[in-house]
């Protein structure tokens, strides 16, 4: 494995019980790195101060493309400051989050007030301890259908920060989701902007990349790994995309949407922190999952999506979820490149 995978191998052992706070908070940054976020960009900046963090967006690294108000952007943040917090609890700090009024100019979204009074649980601990398993798995799922007691857990703990997971059972729903994740895939292929923003994101089998998606994630043969972002800007790939879209919906037990109740930067800071505790849960339970937020990049697919399945709230995800086989970890920046 090289070092740029390497973040992945944080070991609790490791962690400065008798070293100064500012020490401890770096090791809690360890594990808030390993968050999702949206083709890997890693769009988050931290600050020590002298009793927890302020965690800002660093928008040097926004899709403007697909996400043209920082809407997925601040969802990683959001999943980023799960991490952070969960493993301050697990070290036992308690953490008092205050999400920040939102202002584009000063890319504060955050602050975390630590206080050493945590007392452990099963709870946390499980979360915790899925932080460095977690992956994005967009290989097919095994037909094995999920337990309803897992279920039901999802929704709990995705309504602790006010978001709700739509899981949508329906047959006849669920097709006409697939339809629409499609006609996502056809019109993003064909869209020039948004085939060269994915492009510079996706990297062949590089070994120095510290960012961005490495081919071997999407699942595919060493021929596209080696080809990849060249493939991406000059082939009609849409079709290919949306019938291979569509074998792994139509292959996994669950395709939920994350959803909040208005449409407002602290939504989705919450909706980044119940999506991360939900797919670090999944983890738990041997689950895997992976993304289709296809229609929510285009406005016209997205109004399609909320009028079509009559949802109650603002989709901010589409996940599918399965019982899937090891994956390869993504790269990350190192810790000191992420602090202010
Ligand atoms: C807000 C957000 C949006 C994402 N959207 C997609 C998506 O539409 N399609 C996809 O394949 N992966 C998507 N991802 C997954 C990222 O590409 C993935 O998290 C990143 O490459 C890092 O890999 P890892 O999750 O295995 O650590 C998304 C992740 C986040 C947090």
């Amino acid at each position: 494995m090289n070092n740029i995978i390497s973040a992945w191998q944080i070991n609790v052992e490791d962690y400065p019980v008798n070293g100064s706070f500012e020490e401890k908070i770096k090791f809690f940054i360890g594990y808030a790195i390993l968050a999702p976020s949206g083709h890997n960009t890693q769009p988050w900046l931290f600050k020590i101060t002298k009793n927890g963090i302020k965690l800002f967006a660093d928008r040097t690294r926004a899709l403007p493309v697909i996400d043209p108000d920082d809407r997925q952007l601040t969802i990683s943040c959001g999943a980023a400051l799960a991490n952070f917090t969960i493993a301050a609890n697990y070290f036992g700090f308690s953490a008092r989050i205050n999400i920040c009024p939102y202002d584009e100019k000063y890319d504060l979204l955050a602050e975390v007030i630590l206080a050493e009074n945590f007392v452990l649980t099963d709870e946390i601990r499980k979360l915790f301890e899925s932080i460095t398993k977690r992956r994005t798995n967009r290989k097919p799922f095994e037909n094995k259908t999920i337990d309803g007691q897992i279920l039901q857990k999802f929704e709990t703990i995705a309504g602790e920060d006010k978001i709700r997971l739509n899981i949508i059972k329906e047959n006849r729903l669920r097709e006409l989701a697939v339809n629409i994740i499609e006609e996502g895939d056809r019109i993003q292929s064909h869209d020039k902007s948004f085939c060269r923003e994915l492009a510079k994101w996706v990297h062949p089998v590089r070994k120095k990349s510290k960012d961005g998606i490495p081919i071997y994630s999407f699942g595919v043969g060493d021929l596209f790994s080696q080809t990849g972002p060249f493939y991406l800007s000059n082939i009609d790939w849409g079709n290919i995309q949306a019938a291979r879209d569509r074998n792994l919906i139509e292959g996994s037990p669950v395709l939920g949407i994350i959803e909040s109740r208005t449409d407002t930067p602290e939504d989705w800071m919450n909706a980044g922190m119940a999506l991360e505790k939900i797919l670090l849960f999944a983890t738990s339970e041997n689950l895997s999952a992976s993304y289709l937020n296809q229609p929510l990049e285009i406005p016209l697919l997205k109004e399609k999506l909320v009028n079509t399945l009559k949802l109650k709230g603002f989709p901010q995800q589409i996940l599918r979820m399965g019982y899937g086989k090891d994956i390869k970890p993504t790269p990350r920046r190192n810790v000191d490149e992420v602090i202010k």
